[in-house]
């Protein structure tokens, strides 16, 4: 099978839609974060619209990435820019192995830790937040640099279907 030369509309959605759900889990911590730390203490963590949507959207993101996962699995990745030095091809694949990983591992942790109580699951996710964050950062100068230095056109497919 030959590979694509973009993704499609429904991956490129995908990929802007978790996009959005972890910059809300990141705003919108705090609520999870003090309901964790009641019942660590004992306490009953209570209903809270807040902790419902972090679990919510959690949730959310672990199918649409299990979803993006399949469609990339049948239908193959755009290959790198031909002229992309090795190691940035090395980098970027690594990259974005290690993102998926975590879309899967940061929500597996988190139901571990709120419906399963387990503490080191907590510890995970709370270790993987910080790894998620950098990995994000460098995805995202990775996007940029493409652009602006290297003038390829890896930011615009993942605006326009191909
Ligand atoms: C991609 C999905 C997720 C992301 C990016 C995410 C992100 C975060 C962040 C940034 C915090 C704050 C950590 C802190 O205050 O130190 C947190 C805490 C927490 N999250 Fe999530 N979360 C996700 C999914 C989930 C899911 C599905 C659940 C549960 C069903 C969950 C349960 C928790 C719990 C119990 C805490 C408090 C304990 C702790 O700090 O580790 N999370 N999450
Ligand atoms: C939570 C934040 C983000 C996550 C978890 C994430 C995750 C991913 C993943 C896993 C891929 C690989 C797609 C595949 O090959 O199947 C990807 C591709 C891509 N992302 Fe992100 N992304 C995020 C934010 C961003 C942002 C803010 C930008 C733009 C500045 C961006 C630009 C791109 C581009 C251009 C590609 C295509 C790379 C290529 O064609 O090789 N991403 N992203």
């Amino acid at each position: 099978m030959a590979a694509p030369s973009g993704f499609t509309a429904t991956q490129i959605r995908l990929h802007w839609i978790v996009f959005i759900l972890i910059v809300a889990q990141y705003v919108l911590h705090e609520g999870i974060s003090q309901a964790w730390d009641a019942v660590e203490r004992g306490q009953p963590a209570g209903f809270n619209p807040i902790v419902a949507s972090h679990v919510l959207f959690g949730i959310l993101v672990l199918a649409l990435t299990l979803w993006r996962l399949t469609i990339r699995t049948r239908r193959g990745a755009p290959p790198p820019p031909e002229d992309e030095p090795a190691v940035l091809k090395l980098a970027a694949s690594a990259t974005h192995f290690a993102l998926y990983a975590l879309l899967i591992l940061m929500p597996l942790s988190g139901l571990a830790a709120w419906f399963g109580g387990a503490e080191m699951a907590a510890e995970a996710h709370e270790t993987m937040r910080i790894v998620l964050l950098a990995l994000v950062a460098l995805h995202v100068g990775g996007a940029l640099y493409h652009h602006f230095i290297l003038k390829t056109d890896v930011l615009t497919r993942m605006r326009r279907p191909g």
